[in-house]
């Protein structure tokens, strides 16, 4: 009932562990998809090993998290050595970010053998030189993507930023660049401030803020997305419960990413997800999920 095929590559259910969130070693990993995930996206990994910002580097609010880590990662070499000797039974995405198109390509030539298919992180809010800096710009997004379709026959998600005026210029490019996917969307820009301090509590001071809070800005990205592509659209931005993972799906994603609700609330999310959907699905007379992918376009 939950199953989806995205670009050749199935999926036992569309609720994917995003990138960033207790990602780190494939133990994580395995646990995620254990406790109901029906595929992951990996750390963002670089050429080089990076340590990331110092703490504090995540703020909680109410209606979500602000957090800048800096892109912490070991670096392909030691990522590479670290998964190449294993085996999932479950989708394995790569998420890699890069300066330029050349180190874009350079990160999925190596990492090809690991990766069941790659996510270009074009949307990070705040690492310089990197992420959004590049991806608030259609063109670069079409030559990032199109660096790596040259250089690998492994699926290509382009992870978009909302930190634009219009969200499917980027998108439009990804696709005539020959992205087989987008998600979107990456964190909003943002920045929380201690009173008494007087400062800004990230070390990095300006971070991305994810959860609830930005699941209509998320869920309006999609729609719009949806509207304009013909390749799939992952949805992702504050879903938490099977209501959210609906909303995504009718606006017209094909599969989802969860990360927030992961971080606040453990690995448990993924079944109750899962339970409430197909509850839905039963209710409402669907027999898969496939049939309920995108109805709220067509009106
Ligand atoms: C980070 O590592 O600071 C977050 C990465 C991202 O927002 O893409």
């Amino acid at each position: 009932m939950l199953e989806v095929k995205l670009f050749g590559i199935r999926f036992e259910n569309p609720l994917i562990l995003a990138s960033g969130v207790v990602d780190m070693t494939p133990e994580l990993l395995r646990r995620a998809h254990n406790e109901g995930a029906g595929g992951v996206v990996t750390k963002s990994i670089g050429k080089e090993p990076r340590k990331g910002y110092d703490n504090p580097t995540i703020v909680e609010l109410p209606y979500g998290l602000i957090n800048a880590m800096g892109l912490p990662n070991p670096g392909w070499e030691a990522f590479l050595n670290e998964f190449i000797d294993e085996r999932f039974d479950f989708p394995v995405i790569v998420s890699i970010f890069g300066g330029t198109p050349e180190e874009f390509a350079f990160l999925a030539e190596k990492l090809e053998p690991v990766a069941d298919a790659f996510e270009l992180n074009l949307s990070c809010p705040h690492a310089k030189g990197y992420g959004m800096e590049i991806g608030q710009d259609p063109k670069n997004v079409y030559e990032v993507v199109k660096a790596v379709k040259d250089v690998t026959d492994k699926p290509v998600i382009a992870k978009l930023t909302p930190n634009v005026n219009d969200i499917t210029k980027l998108g439009l490019a990804a696709e005539r660049g020959g992205a087989d996917g987008v998600s979107a969307i990456n964190t909003v820009k943002a920045i929380a401030i201690d009173i008494y301090a007087k400062r800004p509590i990230l070390s990095n001071k300006v971070g991305g803020y994810s959860g609830p809070g930005i699941k209509p800005i998320a869920l309006r990205a999609v729609y719009d997305l949806a509207k304009v592509l013909d390749i799939p659209v992952i949805g992702i931005g504050g879903i938490t419960s099977w209501r959210d993972a609906v909303e995504f799906l009718l606006a017209g994603a094909s599969a989802l990413q969860i990360g927030t609700a992961v971080y606040l609330r453990g690995f448990k999310v993924f079944k109750e997800i899962s339970n409430g959907i197909i509850e839905y699905l039963k209710e409402e007379g669907f027999s898969s999920i496939r049939d309920i992918i995108g109805l709220a376009l067509k009106v």
